[in-house]
């Protein structure tokens, strides 16, 4: 089964071809950062305008990719939400049109399903799996029963760990988009340079990352100050270390964290295959920690998406809608902007 699936949720516009949920056929992504960059973040009305101007060129792009042409498609998928409500449209509408147009099935799909789908592609993972879900807007740990069931093990409490990474190199005036930057930036600084605190939740398994957040603000102050009366009198180097120092010690705070709690859950529940996703799944400490574990730890399954499948796609778009459509139609979800919910599949 060949489905051709949209992803325009925020600031990418992604057309893909995927065939039976895992071999990808093309994938298509049309980033809009350079637009986006000199606003220090995404501004919605001219996301959703940009994806207008692209949506056709991504669908033609992917079908010239894959050499194949809109009537050898067996279904079209979008993206339905959690997302941008006018950038969601246009995907939306787009897969909606060519459904119509050729008498096939129109899919919609759910946003966090498919970054958990992003592992199906080009692998032979199966359930039942442990899922670290950790993108701009969400950070948690899912389990994945069978192929249509999930559930949410534990959550963040404030921030996605996403967030937090945008929002930490805005402090450290770093340029949008802020969490590929600090990544960098953090690999030339002391991990253990600042002593940043880890939250203690309830739930062991949820997260919390905005002390973190408000205690990165007020050392940068701090560190930035103190640099200011280094005597040494290059101040402007002194300030790059402290920032490499800090986004250093950020990064350790927050990937340990998200390690630790993984692994606690992984254990607690029995299940022995751990899956990362979502743009944050990108990060070059993150995928080294969880790598170098399963090296030594043999008795563990990892699977982390390929880059080009962790940020924004359509490929997982695609991998979603072959194993876990959440609807047929444009519902409510499209319209909505609430805090992203996982529908029942019942
Ligand atoms: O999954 P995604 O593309 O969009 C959402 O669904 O939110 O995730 C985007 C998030 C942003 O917060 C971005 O800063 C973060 O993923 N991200 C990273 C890295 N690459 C992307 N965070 C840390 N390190 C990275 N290398
Ligand atoms: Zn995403």
């Amino acid at each position: 089964m060949k489905i051709l699936a949209l992803e325009t949720s925020c600031d990418e516009t992604s057309a893909a071809i995927v065939e039976n949920g895992r071999h990808v056929l093309s994938n298509i992504v049309f980033s809009q950062t350079a637009l986006h960059a000199r606003f220090g973040g995404v501004v919605p009305e001219a996301a959703a305008r940009e994806h207008i101007k692209t949506v056709n060129y991504v669908v033609d792009k992917a079908l010239k990719a894959a050499r194949l042409d809109v009537d050898d498609m067996d279904a079209f998928a979008a993206t339905l939400g959690p997302g941008l409500i006018g950038s969601l449209l246009i995907g939306a509408n787009t897969a909606k049109t060519l459904s119509l147009l050729t008498g096939k099935p129109f899919l919609g799909v759910n946003h966090l399903y498919a970054h958990v789908a992003s592992n199906y592609l080009e692998s032979d993972l199966e359930p039942p799996f442990l899922c670290l879900l950790v993108s701009g807007g969400h950070t948690q740990l899912i389990r994945v029963t069978d192929y249509a069931h999930m559930d949410i093990l534990g959550e963040t409490l404030d921030d996605a760990a996403g967030e937090a990474y945008d929002k930490v190199a805005r402090m450290l005036e770093l340029p949008y988009p802020g969490g590929p930057n600090l990544d960098r930036l953090s690999r030339h600084g002391n991990p253990d340079a600042f002593d940043l605190p880890r939250a203690r939740t309830e739930n062991a398994l949820d997260f919390s990352f905005s002390g973190l957040k408000t205690a990165c603000l007020r050392k940068t102050e701090q560190a930035l100050a103190d640099t200011s009366d280094d005597v040494s009198g290059d101040i402007s180097k002194a300030r790059d270390r402290t920032r490499a120092d800090l986004a250093a010690s950020f990064q350790k705070t927050v990937v340990d964290t998200l390690f630790e709690k993984t692994l606690a859950c992984a254990k607690q529940h029995d299940l022995t295959t751990i899956t990362i996703a979502g743009g944050v799944s990108a990060n070059s400490a993150l995928r080294e920690k969880f790598l170098h574990f399963v090296e030594s730890n043999p008795a563990y399954r990892l699977f982390i998406p390929r880059m080009a499948f962790c940020t924004d796609n359509a490929a997982m778009v695609a991998a979603s809608a072959f194993f876990n459509p959440i609807s047929g139609d444009v519902g409510d979800e499209v319209f909505s902007r609430a805090p992203a919910s996982f529908p029942s599949n019942t």
